[in-house]
């Protein structure tokens, strides 16, 4: 989840174009696509066809549309196959409620559905929907099913909607998309599916860092950008658990099909996991800031005659020995982090112990690693039984292994 758009020329995207009042940022999209180089082809589906027209989808893209599945000359030129699998990625925008319910289930009863069920490339959705229809439990399980298929989500959005509601369904701005594309492009390989499964299970993860005020407008913060976090949130949806995410202020966006929490300090932080609890898993990965400043005020502290300020700092919850000390909700594997600049394994076996968790996910981000903040990370499984040392990978494939080995350590069958 970096947040760069990168290098994207002469990347081919095949973009498919729903049917929904959202399908006029679709034409945008193109544009911003083409000025960064991108070859689009796009398919229009029949309800899209209400909302935009071919011919402004050929002349934005400079490439015939696609529309029919049973179409003898597109077939003869380029088989939707062939369609499929000549792109880099697959991108879908807007993607209706029909859609996803489409893709979710296998069915293949148009070109854009045939397609997305054909193609060997990664595929990004961008949903549009009325919020209700986003809401439906149908929709959240199609959004749960295409989470585990390895679809990747950019929104949506919150905020009013053409219907003249207002909560999430807006289809995300095409910048925002562009974003998504060129994250989803930027690593070469897709990330498997974690092997072992977290279905029937509920995880709970702490991420990002915590904002802890000295002032109705300063505040204490550290480097923590929540990616390692939200891959972690993303990996166990992708096993098909149950996942509530509790994030400190992060400028990424929120893995589909978890349920966010979005707190500011530590003390918020605490309240919103106690509230998710109970869990099968807790996974804190969270840099929660060790101290809060004491009686902050409500007005902001000004320069002047009493001289520079000293702040006087008091010692947060620690969320993490908190959960795993619990008398009556203790979840059955409960995972820490420890961020070290040395003596990594053996500060990490010895917070194993003090906190009383049953893995640490150890790494080393002294000066020069680039973890905080970075995409990658060398982490080293520690447990009782001992260590399980990984090379330097993408925090995702961290992500993944870690989501697996908490499947493994768990089994199969979900408490009753
Ligand atoms: O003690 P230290 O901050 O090094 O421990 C790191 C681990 O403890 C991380 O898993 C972090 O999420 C958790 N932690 C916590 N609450 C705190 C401090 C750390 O949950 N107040």
């Amino acid at each position: 989840m970096t947040s760069a758009t990168g290098n994207l020329e002469n990347k081919q995207v095949l973009l498919i174009v729903g049917g929904g009042i959202a399908a006029y940022k679709a034409l945008d999209l193109v544009r911003r696509l083409r000025e960064r180089g991108v070859h689009v082809r796009a398919v229009l589906t029949a309800a899209g066809k209400n909302f935009v027209t071919p011919l402004s989808l050929a002349s934005l893209t400079g490439n015939k549309v696609h529309e029919e599945l049973f179409s003898l000359t597109d077939e003869a030129e380029m088989g939707h196959i062939e369609l499929s699998r000549a792109a880099d990625l697959v991108v879908v925008a807007p993607a209706t409620a029909d859609l996803m319910a489409k893709a979710a289930n296998g069915l293949a009863n148009d070109l854009a559905s045939t397609l997305l069920l054909a193609t060997d490339k990664k595929v990004v959705m961008a949903p549009a929907m009325n919020v209700r229809m986003w809401l439906h439990p149908a929709t959240q399980r199609n959004l749960a099913q295409l989470v585990r298929d390895g679809v990747i989500f950019a929104g949506p959005a919150d905020g009013a909607m053409a219907c003249g509601e207002f909560g999430p369904g807006r289809m995300f701005e095409p910048l925002q998309i562009v974003e998504a594309i060129a994250d989803a492009l930027s690593s070469d390989t897709s990330i498997p599916l974690p092997a072992g499964s977290l279905a029937g299970r509920r995880v709970l993860v702490t991420s990002g860092p915590t904002h802890e005020p000295i002032d109705p407008v300063r505040y204490i913060a550290n480097r923590s950008s929540g990616r390692q976090g939200h891959a972690i949130a993303q990996a166990a949806a992708r096993a098909g658990a149950q996942v509530t995410l509790v994030s400190g202020p992060v400028s990424i966006a929120d893995p589909a099909g978890v349920t966010m929490r979005k707190v500011e300090t530590a003390t918020e932080m605490l309240a919103a996991v106690d509230a998710a609890l109970p869990v099968d898993i807790f996974i804190g990965a969270a840099a929660v800031a060790d101290w809060r400043v004491d009686g902050v005020g409500s007005n902001k502290i000004k320069k002047g005659a009493s001289g520079t300020p000293s702040l006087k700092l008091v010692e947060n919850p620690d969320i993490l020995a908190h959960v795993a000390n619990h008398s009556t909700t203790r979840p059955e594997l409960v995972v820490g982090f420890a961020a070290e600049t040395n003596d990594l394994l053996d500060h990490a076996r010895a917070k194993l112990l003090r906190k009383g968790c049953d893995l640490v996910v150890a790494n080393d981000v002294g000066e020069g690693t680039g973890v905080m903040g970075g995409t990658r990370n060398t982490a080293h499984l520690v447990s009782r039984a001992g260590v399980d040392s990984w090379p330097l990978l993408d925090k995702d494939e961290v992500a993944r292994r870690l989501i697996e080995s908490c499947a493994d350590l768990l089994g199969t069958e979900p408490r009753s």
